[in-house]
């Protein structure tokens, strides 16, 4: 299985994102945290942002919505241009109906479980989506520890995948570095979210690679 590395700007310098996005240059995406203050206990960046991001990315750019009512604001980033966009269990109305409204934009439609969520309610919905985001720390930080504790969800998620042919991603967000990322992949997940262990490193692409090396080793 090819992996796939997405630096989470969440680590970077907010005042110089223009000149973080060419130093991770080894990526394959760029993942874009947006909070709202209210799902999360933190507030980052929107619309404005997240546009200029897409139009100076040299890379696809993946947005995790950590946000109430994603049914209504998430089709306005697929807009923007997004190649993916996330959004949670918990705060989504009706996920088959914005899947396919994500879809039908051009857009890959991701649907993200926190830790606490169990990943089988996503089971007879799996189909409608292109990606599925597990969360190993609670949302709404860079930099916390791995929760190894959510390897057996990513495993009972990739076994249905398999089992069903399909050729849905497992994304996987919090605490991957190089020393996590094989324990992540041998559990089956194929797009790697880094945060602090790429834009903290001297130079993000080397942490990248190590990232990338480990994860396929
Ligand atoms: C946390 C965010 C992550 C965050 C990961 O809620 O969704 O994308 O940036 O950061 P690290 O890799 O430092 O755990
Ligand atoms: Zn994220």
């Amino acid at each position: 299985m090819s992996i796939r590395i997405a630096p989470s700007i969440l680590s970077a310098d907010f005042c110089n994102l223009e000149r973080d996005l060419t130093r991770i240059s080894h990526a394959d995406l760029v993942h874009v945290d947006v909070m709202d203050h209210h799902f999360v206990p933190n507030l980052t960046l929107g619309e404005p942002i997240v546009r200029r991001i897409c139009e100076v990315s040299a890379m696809p750019v993946d947005v995790h919505l950590m946000i109430e009512d994603p049914d209504r604001w998430a089709p306005g980033y697929a807009e923007l241009g997004a190649k993916s966009v996330s959004f949670h269990m918990g705060a989504t109305h009706a996920p088959v109906r914005l899947a396919r409204q994500l879809r039908g934009m051009g857009c890959q439609a991701c649907f993200a479980v926190r830790p606490a969520e169990p990943v089988e309610p996503i089971f007879d919905i799996l189909d409608e989506f292109d990606m599925v985001l597990i969360m190993t720390v609670e949302p709404g930080f860079g930099g916390q520890k791995f929760l190894a504790n959510q390897m057996d969800k990513v495993r009972r998620l990739r076994d249905e995948i398999t089992r069903r042919g399909l050729d849905t991603h497992i994304q996987v967000d919090g605490g991957v570095n190089p020393s996590t990322a094989r324990t992540v992949a041998e559990a089956g997940a194929d797009v790697l979210v880094a945060g602090s262990a790429v834009f903290g490193a001297d130079s993000p692409n080397t942490a990248i690679d190590e990232i990338r090396d480990h994860a396929q080793e």
